[in-house]
Order: C-alpha cells, then structure tokens, then sequence
C-alpha cells in the first residue's frame, strides 16, 4: 500500500476509501484487509506528526467541531484509531475529568501515543494496542466515541456506547481524506443502527459527522 500524508496521492486516495466502503457495507471483510492496513500504520508511524501536522489546529478542527454540536460533558471517552494520540490528548484537555482512552490497530502508532502521556497520576489517559472491529470493552462502557481518519465499525460502537451517548466521526480532508466514508452511506448506516441527532458540517479542510444512541423507549 503506498504512504499516506494529508495530500495523499489519487492511488492511496482511492484505496483508503475502498477500504472504507468496503467494512461500511460488509465489516465480515474487515480480516481480508485488516492486517494490510496495520502493516501499512506500523510503517507510516515514524515521523508521522510532522509528516501529517496531526495535532496542529487544522487536524483537530473537524473533531473540535463534531464535539460542539454535541455539547456533551462525557465522563467516558473512546478515541478510535487514535494514531499517535494528538486527538485522545485533546479530548483529555476538553474534558479535563474524564477517563480516556485511545485504541490503534498499530503498535508503533500506540508506542508514541503512550510516550507522550505526561504526569497523570489518576491514569485518567491510557493507550493501547486493539481493533475497532471487535473492540475490548463491554457494551454500554463509554459516553462519547470519536474517530479521526479511519473505516467506521458501525456495530461495534453501538454496542460500546451507552443509550444517549455521543458519536464523531471526523475526516480531516473531507472526502478527499484516504481513510473516509462517503457521508450518504455514513447517514444510512447511523441510522439503521440506532443513532439519531446526526448533524454534519465542515470546518478548516475537513468534514465531521456527530450523533447521538437513540436511548431505548
Ligand atoms: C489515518 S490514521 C489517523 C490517526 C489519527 N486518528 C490521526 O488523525 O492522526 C488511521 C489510524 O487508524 C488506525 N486503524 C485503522 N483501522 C483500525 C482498526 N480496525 N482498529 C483500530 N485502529 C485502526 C491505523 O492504525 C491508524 O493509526
């Protein structure tokens, strides 16, 4: 697989968003491509925050945005394909009392995510190495769920989520982002697992999408 960057050329363009098509409508293909994709992370991490700007404000203003139309005050974060954690560190510092996690497929990504944990003696921020697609926590565990640049695992994050919870879905270079999800089969798919209140919006380069679980009547 060729090396992202922000400007990313049209073969990986296009093969990020194939990916992401792809586990939209059919996640049981995730393991067809999964390993690939890890692969292809572990390599692109060295250098990847000057490479990408990722935590400069242009990176984050998409999830910035998708967080204030939510206006939620979490006290559980999940922060999917957090990469090398510029997004998780800043959900820490919007939501300065809540537990946080940030999950990667890639273990060179989680590396330099946790190298950049400074003091935080309740261990309120914690990295580790998983899959989005069958993720290691219990159903109902996490009030806000994000995710910046990377295929959407629908199921997973319903189940994860409590009744109310928040969702942002946020793609640093809108559609032309290699790792995004075209926003009609995004709309459709939150939808059909539950989720309403769904906004969307740009900001700086970027697209985001925000929604909420439905709470169950
Ligand atoms: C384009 S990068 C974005 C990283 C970070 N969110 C950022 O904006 O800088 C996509 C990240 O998602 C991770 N990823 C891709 N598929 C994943 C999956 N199924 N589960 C967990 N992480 C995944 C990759 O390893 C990579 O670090």
């Amino acid at each position: 697989m060729p090396e992202y960057s922000p400007s990313a050329d049209r073969k990986t363009v296009v093969v990020g968003k194939a990916i992401c098509r792809l586990v939209a409508v059919a996640p049981w293909a995730w393991p067809l491509v999964g390993s690939s994709v890890g692969r292809f992370f572990d390599h692109a991490a060295a250098g990847w925050d000057e490479r990408t700007s990722a935590g400069s404000a242009g990176h984050l203003a998409t999830l910035a945005a998708g967080l204030d139309s939510l206006q939620s005050k979490p006290e559980r974060v999940l922060d999917l394909g957090c990469g090398t954690g510029a997004g998780t560190l800043f959900l820490s510092r919007e939501f300065p009392t809540a537990s946080i996690r940030g999950l990667d497929l890639s273990e060179s990504m989680i590396r330099q995510a946790q190298g950049k944990i400074g003091l935080d003696p309740e261990g309120r921020v914690n990295f580790r190495v998983g899959d989005a697609s069958g993720l290691p926590f219990s159903d109902d565990s996490f009030d806000l769920v994000t995710q910046v640049n990377l295929p959407i695992f629908f199921r997973e994050i319903a189940r994860v989520l409590r009744p109310g919870g928040g969702l942002v879905i946020a793609s640093s270079h809108g559609d032309q982002t290699p790792f995004s999800t075209p926003e009609s089969l995004v709309f459709r798919k939150l939808a059909s697992r539950g989720f309403g209140s769904i906004g969307s919006g740009t900001a700086g380069e970027g697209t985001w999408i925000s929604a909420r679980l439905e709470e169950q009547s």
